[in-house]
C-alpha cells in the first residue's frame, strides 16, 4: 500500500492549545495510509533576509521537512483574524531564499478551531491567500472551521461527538484523495 507522508504545523505556541487537541484527533481519525509528523515553529528566529546567504539550522530542518513531506497540513488558530505571527514566521522562512520556494506544487490543506462560532474563517482566508502566493497546491473544499466546544474532545484527541468525528474523518479522507490527485499530476522530485 502507497503510504503518504504528511507533514503538520500547529499554529499555535500555547501549552494549552485546542488546535493541538484538534491535531491529536485528526491524526486519529485519518486513513491508516497517512503517515503524519510535526514541523515545529516555536524553535525560529524572526525571518530577515539577513539570514538568506546562510540559513540557521533549525530553519534548514524547518525547510527539510517540508521538502520529505507529500503534503502538509495547517491546524491553526485565528489571532486578530488573521494567521498568528508565529506560523507567519515559519511561512516566511520556508518560502525562502528566493528561488527555493519550500511550498511550490506542495499539497496542503487548512483547518483551525476556536471557541467562538467563527471557528477560524477568517483567519483562513489569510492563510490561504498566503499559501496561494506560495503556490501551495490547496484543498479547497470540504472547508473546515471548528466551533471548540468543551467536552467534544479530550485532551488525547478522542471525539466523544459521533458527527464532528465523522465531518473530521471524511477531511482527512477527501485530503489524502487532493494529495494524490496532486502528486499524480505533479510527482514530487
Ligand atoms: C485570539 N482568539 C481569537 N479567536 C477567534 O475566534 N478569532 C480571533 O481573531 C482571535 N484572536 C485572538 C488573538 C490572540 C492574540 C489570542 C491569544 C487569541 C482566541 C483564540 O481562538 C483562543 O485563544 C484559542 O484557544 C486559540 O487557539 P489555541 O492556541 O488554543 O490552539
Amino acid at each position: 500500500m502507497k503510504t503518504y507522508k504528511i507533514g503538520y504545523f500547529v499554529g499555535s505556541l500555547s501549552s494549552t492549545s485546542i488546535n493541538r487537541v484538534l491535531s491529536r484527533a485528526l491524526i486519529r481519525l485519518a486513513p491508516q495510509d497517512l503517515e503524519f509528523t510535526e514541523i515545529p515553529i516555536g524553535n525560529l528566529a524572526l525571518y530577515s533576509p539577513d539570514f538568506d546567504n546562510d540559513y540557521p539550522p533549525e530553519a534548514m530542518e524547518l525547510k527539510d521537512a517540508i521538502s520529505a513531506s507529500d503534503g502538509v497540513l495547517f491546524v491553526t488558530p485565528e489571532y486578530n483574524r488573521s494567521i498568528p505571527g508565529a506560523l507567519k514566521n515559519a511561512i516566511d522562512w520556508a518560502s525562502r531564499p528566493w528561488g527555493q520556494n519550500s511550498f511550490d506544487h506542495m499539497p496542503a490543506a487548512v483547518i483551525g478551531a476556536s471557541p467562538g462560532p467563527i471557528g477560524t474563517a477568517v483567519g483562513q482566508q489569510s492563510l490561504r491567500a498566503v499559501l496561494s502566493f506560495c503556490n501551495a497546491r490547496q484543498m479547497t473544499a470540504p472547508e473546515a472551521y471548528v466551533h471548540y466546544k468543551p467536552g467534544v474532545f479530550t485532551d488525547q484527541g478522542e471525539v466523544t461527538d459521533d458527527s464532528t468525528a465523522s465531518f473530521l474523518r471524511d477531511f482527512m479522507q477527501e485530503f489524502r484523495i487532493h494529495t494524490e490527485r496532486v502528486l499524480t499530476v505533479i510527482p514530487r522530485s
